[in-house]
């Protein structure tokens, strides 16, 4: 498998034996830095990292994972750089490719990505935009197969915001590994119907499923893996909380969601996550609507079914793959 020279901008671009590849290669690191082996393959490399939206974990990932592989690291916040108010993306990405090896970018919409890998000449890395979050799949793929031991044949119903970056890239990812997807939420917040069909195409060949239904009892019945994300993204207006609690109140997962689930299943959660008034926004949400758990209750959060922890590690080991796969000479 030869991933070098390849961006990482949708997982759309990928075959499942080159997923699998990342996840194995992901794995292998891990236990490398777990047994304190080093693994500077990448030494005198420089890589920028720009976010136009905010980050703990994938900032966080894109920095550990490039020192140890042996690399220099330049972060660029929004107001940092000139980059879509004084020069555009095609200039920026050709200035950039000029100076780095590899550059990861968080923003808005995926034709920015999609421009600024065009342009690049070298590696450019989806770091999240509103449309998908390629290398939060890579860690949550692990993390489930670390769970369960296979992917293929996996049950994964995703709840709330199902027409996001998070509902349509585990759509996507599930309909390339084998695995049956459920989007369970208000048919207003389901995936888009081109991206739907395009997943069951796939999921023709790889004996995928992908369902969509409103109904909590059948859609959670059985499930292996309960996800849910943020219902109000980032870049999205504060107007849509009301809404947006009013339409996916029903499907909050709790106690009850995870009890119908079963004791095997496991409750996953890209974070950050709004399950307790320990956060800004989560304590205006408390004020204006009277609520103090979102789309996830504390109970099911820090209960033992929850492996959203070992998932935020895996972003970390993770996207040190895509990095050492597309890279790599
Ligand atoms: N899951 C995730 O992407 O987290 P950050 O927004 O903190 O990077
Ligand atoms: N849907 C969320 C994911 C955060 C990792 C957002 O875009 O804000």
């Amino acid at each position: 498998m030869n991933l070098a020279g390849r961006h990482f901008l949708k997982l759309k671009d990928f075959t499942p034996e080159e997923i699998l590849y990342l996840i194995d290669l992901a794995e292998t690191l891990k236990k490398e830095k777990k047994n304190g082996q080093a693994h500077a393959h990448l030494t005198g490399k420089n890589i920028a990292l720009i976010f136009e939206k905010t980050s703990t974990r994938t900032r966080c990932a894109f920095e550990v994972a490039a020192h140890d592989l042996g690399m220099q690291v330049t972060y660029l916040d929004p107001s940092a750089s000139q980059i879509g108010k004084k020069e555009s993306i095609a200039d920026t990405a050709r200035v950039l490719g000029r100076m780095f090896d590899g550059i990861e970018y968080r923003g808005f919409g995926q034709e920015i990505v999609e421009a600024l890998a065009a342009g690049a000449g070298v590696p450019v890395w989806n770091g999240l935009t509103n449309e998908f979050h390629p290398t939060q799949m890579l860690a949550d793929m692990l993390t489930i197969r670390e769970h369960f031991g296979r992917l293929k044949g996996i049950k994964l119903t995703y709840m709330g915001d199902a027409r996001y970056n998070m509902g349509n890239s585990l759509m996507v990812t599930c309909a390339k590994m084998g695995m049956h997807f459920t989007a369970c939420t208000s048919k207003n917040y389901f995936p888009e119907e081109n991206l739907v069909e395009y997943c069951r195409k796939e999921a023709v060949g790889t004996g995928a499923s992908i369902t969509l239904m409103e109904d909590v009892d059948a859609a959670v019945k059985g499930a292996d893996v309960i996800y849910t994300d943020v219902w109000v993204s980032m870049g999205e207006p504060d107007e849509v909380w009301e809404a947006r609690i009013k339409e996916l109140m029903p499907y909050q997962v709790n106690g009850k969601v995870m009890e119908l689930a079963g004791k095997e299943a496991i409750f996953m959660h890209c974070l950050p996550a709004f399950h307790d008034l320990e956060t800004a926004i989560g304590r205006e949400v408390y004020q204006k609507f009277g609520i103090k758990e979102i789309e996830v209750t504390d109970e099911v959060f820090e209960g033992g079914q929850s492996v959203v922890f070992e998932e935020a590690e895996n972003r970390m080991h993770t996207i040190k793959a895509v990095m050492l796969a597309t890279l790599k000479e």
